[in-house]
């Protein structure tokens, strides 16, 4: 019973019941709290953001004023290429390394010296425990050594909130696709904070199956984007895979088959470049499409006019194509964050620090880092 009738707090306090549309009575949560939080509304902030939840040590420095003023980014894709994949221990052991001659590089290059910061953000979750509690704890101790407040950032929200990074004017309501190696999922944004889930994957995420069908086609890890680059020289007609879960309604993925179909396909081919070429074309060209028709989909539900995408995935050329057509038929519009901040980066928790900052929230002067987080639990600003 408890489980279909979620209660949530909405903004004004008095609960609301909130129904996943078209799921069948499934409610999913719709988080919109009141944040209570004392501290003066909408200061002028100068906010550092620290990035070490996976394998990328992103620094950055936002200024709510200003904008963005620096940023670096350390990628660990050497480090981990051999292993064919992210090695844990070895992420944090890097981010160890590289993190506070970063910042130092970011605060030089923005011209800044330690004591100009107003506040520390830092990435809490979702993530690799070990490599979250290495920016968790340089970034809490910072804060608490220059006397400024520090708050913990949602990794998700920093990718849902990036496309604001480059464009001042675009304020929810708005849908976002968010696209990563972790997570495929379509939220409606009412507020910054107020997020509802109207669709995810139920197994493996986009950015994870490009990942893993480039694996099992023999390109070297990170196979996503090696794998989209190859798809440039494929050709479009000759193998077409299913487009999972289309041909029912909701807004939900599932990207595991995808790989499998691949798999047979590539067994039974004759493994020459132009075939591999021609199957991450095909492959390519199916997760777009799904991507697409569900963005279509959470358009036409919510009834709103502009589409959000962001995450890893969404640093894809022919996404990125397809969904301004989309957008562009449908008199509605699509934003994305420049190609560099769709893929993990520190700007764009220096900007989602930035404005929960700014609406008071502070981190009390403990380190906690949260490896499974749901968005949906975020206070609203
Ligand atoms: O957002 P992100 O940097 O890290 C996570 O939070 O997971 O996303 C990384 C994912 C990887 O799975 C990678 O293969 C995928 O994004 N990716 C791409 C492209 N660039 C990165 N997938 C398809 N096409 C690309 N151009
Ligand atoms: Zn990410």
């Amino acid at each position: 019973m408890l489980r279909d009738a979620w209660i949530s707090p909405g903004l004004a306090g008095e609960p609301r019941m909130i129904r996943r549309p078209g799921s069948g009575g499934q409610a999913r949560p719709r988080f919109s709290l009141a944040t209570g939080l004392p501290g003066p509304q909408n200061p002028l902030m100068r906010v550092l953001g620290i990035e070490t939840s996976c394998d990328e040590t992103g620094v950055a420095v936002h200024d709510t004023a200003a904008g963005l003023l620096a940023h670096a980014l350390h990628s660990q894709v050497a480090l981990h290429a051999e292993y064919g994949g992210v090695v844990p221990e070895l992420a944090s052991r890097d981010h160890v390394r590289r993190l506070l001659p970063l910042v130092r590089q970011v605060l030089a290059e923005a011209g800044l010296t330690p004591a100009d910061l107003d506040g520390v953000a830092y990435t809490a979750g979702p993530g690799l425990v070990g490599a979250l509690m290495v920016g968790a704890a340089a970034g809490r101790a910072l804060a608490w050594a220059l006397g400024v407040p520090a708050v913990a950032v949602h990794h998700m929200e920093g990718h849902l909130l990036a496309p604001m990074l480059d464009d001042p004017d675009l304020k929810p309501p708005f849908v976002a696709l968010l696209v990563s190696g972790g997570h495929t999922q379509l939220v409606q944004v009412r507020a910054v904070g107020d997020y509802e889930l109207l669709g995810e994957t139920l197994d493996d995420a986009a950015g994870e199956a490009f990942d893993k069908t480039a694996k099992l086609m023999g390109l070297p890890y990170p196979g996503g984007p090696e794998l989209a680059r190859l798809a440039e020289q494929g050709r479009p007609d000759r193998f077409r895979f299913a487009r999972p879960m289309t041909d029912r309604p909701g807004l939900d993925f599932s990207f595991s088959g995808l790989k499998t179909q691949v798999l047979l396909a590539w067994q039974g081919s004759d493994q020459e470049a132009q075939t591999r070429a021609d199957l991450a074309r095909g492959f390519e060209d199916a997760v777009v499409d799904t991507l697409a028709i569900k963005c279509a989909r959470a358009l036409d539900r919510t009834g709103a006019d502009t589409l959000v995408v962001a995450g890893g995935v969404g640093a894809n050329r022919r996404l990125r194509e397809k969904l301004q057509a989309l957008a562009a038929e449908r008199g509605a519009r699509v934003r994305f964050p420049r190609p560099a901040f769709c893929t993990d980066n520190g700007a764009m928790i220096a900007f989602a620090g930035a404005l929960r900052l700014q609406a008071g929230q502070r981190e009390p002067a403990a380190v906690n880092v949260t490896p499974r987080w749901d968005m949906a639990s975020l206070p609203a600003v």
